[in-house]
């Protein structure tokens, strides 16, 4: 399907206000949360798949400094074929995901999000990974550990839904948003609030990559339908960003 030139003006004007957000036009009667509305869960939980322990005390994996490990972060394309250790996958969740409070409706973590709504959920296909079944991963905010979701994804499926952008990673990370999380007390300022937050976990997850001799890259160039389909996800929740990432 190709736009019109109307139609890429429209989208245009109106990501633009998504982006402007005028926080003087936001009255709190007209929210859900003003309104007395149930809340939202922060987190999600899936009651099925067989659990992969992450390892917690992983804080020493690096001996970097943070300056040095900023100052070098670059986005990588091309990864060696190695497979991603446990110790490695537990300390790349932790530092992108990590979670350290939740409550009814919020959760406090590794990643700022405005008012504590924490409006993403992490997902991850392993595909190199040693000793752990290939796979489509949730991360289980509660418990740090990992739920094995899917395991009939195949690389075909994750990379035409990348548009060709597997490039032979250990693992993909796929971030979605449930939009409703921030809309419940943000009501319209909140998109570029979730944009801002999957930017921050993104971000977490370059650094800590480059800490441990791991390189990846944040993609945007997906396939929405496609990837959506991957996770199981859409209307509600739906796919953000991704990022791919293995051994440098
Ligand atoms: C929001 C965002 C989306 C991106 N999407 C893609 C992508 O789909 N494919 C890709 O190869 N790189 C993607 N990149 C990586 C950029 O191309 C890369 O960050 C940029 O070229 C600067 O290089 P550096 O990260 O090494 O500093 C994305 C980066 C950001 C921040």
């Amino acid at each position: 399907m190709k736009l019109n030139q109307k139609q890429i003006d429209e989208f245009i004007k109106s990501n633009r206000e998504c982006l402007l957000a005028n926080w003087n036009l936001l009255d709190n009667s007209q929210t859900p949360r003003g309104q007395n509305l149930e809340k939202p869960s922060a987190f999600k939980s899936y009651a099925t798949g067989e659990i992969l322990e992450l390892k917690k005390d992983v804080n020493s994996l690096s001996s970097r400094v943070l300056d040095d490990i900023i100052m070098s972060r670059r986005s990588l394309r091309k990864y060696q074929d190695v497979l991603l250790s446990l110790d490695e996958l537990s300390y790349l969740m932790k530092c992108s995901a990590h979670i350290r409070k939740i409550g009814d409706s919020y959760a406090l973590g590794v990643i700022p999000t405005g008012g504590a709504r924490n409006s993403l959920e992490t997902y991850i296909y392993l595909r190199k990974a040693e000793n752990i079944t290939k796979g489509l991963y949730h991360y289980m905010k509660d418990t740090g550990n990992l739920r094995l979701i899917r395991e009939e994804v195949t690389d075909a499926l994750v990379d035409s839904s990348l548009k060709g952008q597997l490039r032979d990673c250990a693992a993909v990370v796929i971030w979605t948003a449930i939009p409703y999380r921030m809309e419940y007390k943000y009501s319209f300022t909140s998109h570029k609030m979730i944009a801002i937050e999957a930017g921050h976990a993104c971000q977490n997850l370059y650094l800590a990559c480059e800490a441990i001799d791991y390189g990846m890259v944040a993609l945007c160039a997906y396939d929405q339908e496609k990837i959506d389909e991957v996770v199981r996800v859409g209307n509600e929740e739906f796919v953000v960003y991704c990022a791919t990432l293995g051994k440098k």
